[in-house]
């Protein structure tokens, strides 16, 4: 199941039943018509401009033998006033199916699982790397997207010339260099990892560290937007640094814009050395390199 965007919608008066067995939730009314199956689902929760592990409900109360088809949901751990707010959640996977169940003590057992099962799939430890399949070209094409238009924000340069569009996923793909990496079942980061020689790095205006010696080069690396500030470019780099290691490539290049400094940042956070200044197919950009230390 993918929603890619939020939904939006305001929350309205409940009939205030969910905090008696402690599962209170905000009654939501969204602002434009939903098709979502019943059931119980984990999701994201955004309020005051924050972002909260939340469970949705889309059903009827059967339990109570209500009828009407609401949206409820259930903020974990935490009991915010919601009530009038505008609210927006994105579900991210069903967890259970609408039930009548005999008592209000078993619906509030179900419940007690569902949080924790909601927890566990929306915890960032569960990331996983993937070799992308066709049918994801559209999640990571959305998440380069994303990272060109907040380039675009900054007045950046890099990645307005189109580039790197579908034929460079697909080509990465068919190199088996493409890694897209989910967490917590959504689209969250892409990077090539690449160990062809690069073309653009023959010629440096500076000097590499390393001569002649084999390397890596993460290329096209982009984290969703969802997913900023939880180091996920960091992990990209770590991932690809364990790939070397298994095969054995001591040396790590990466280039980047003059005037991205959060990647600058980045890179040297992660003990990239400043080598020089190459020419990439659009301009001129910053080269590193890195040493591979032994694990
Ligand atoms: C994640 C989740 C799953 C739920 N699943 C069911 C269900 O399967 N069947 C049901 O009758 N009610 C289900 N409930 C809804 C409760 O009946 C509901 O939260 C309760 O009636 C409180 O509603 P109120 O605050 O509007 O009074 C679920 C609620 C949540 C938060």
């Amino acid at each position: 199941m993918y929603i890619t965007d939020y939904i939006t919608g305001t929350v309205i008066q409940g009939l205030g039943n969910g905090h008696k067995f402690g599962f209170p939730t905000a009654n939501v009314q969204p602002d434009t018509p939903v098709t979502l199956e019943k059931g119980a689902y984990a999701t994201w929760v955004k309020y005051d401009g924050k972002r909260h592990k939340g469970m949705l409900y889309v059903g009827t109360r059967p339990t109570l033998n209500l009828h009407e088809l609401t949206y409820e949901i259930h903020v974990i751990d935490a009991s915010p006033r919601l009530y009038g707010k505008k609210i927006a959640f994105k579900p991210v996977y069903k967890i259970a199916e609408e039930k009548k169940f005999k008592s209000q003590k078993e619906l509030a057992n179900a419940l007690d699982d569902y949080k924790l099962t909601a927890k566990s799939l929306l915890t960032p430890s569960h990331s996983h790397v993937l070799n992308p399949r066709l049918d994801d070209i559209n999640d990571i094409m959305k998440i380069i997207g994303q990272a060109k238009r907040r380039m675009k924000e900054r007045g950046l340069d890099q990645w307005q010339d189109g580039y790197p569009n579908e034929e460079a996923v697909r080509n990465d793909k068919r190199k088996h260099q493409g890694h897209y990496f989910r967490k917590c079942m959504e689209p969250a980061a892409y990077a090539a990892i690449v160990f062809d020689k690069d073309p653009y790095y023959e010629k440096i205006d500076g000097k590499w560290l390393s001569d002649g010696e084999p390397y890596v080069v993460v290329h096209r690396l982009a984290v969703a937007d969802e997913f900023l500030g939880l180091d996920l470019a960091k992990h990209v780099l770590r991932f690809a640094e364990r790939k070397a290691r298994a095969k054995g490539v001591r040396w790590f290049r990466i280039d980047t814009h003059h005037d991205n400094l959060p990647m600058r940042n980045l890179i040297r956070d992660f003990g990239f050395t400043l080598c020089g200044v190459v020419q990439v197919r659009d301009g001129k950009r910053m080269a590193y390199e890195k040493i591979i230390h032994n694990a």
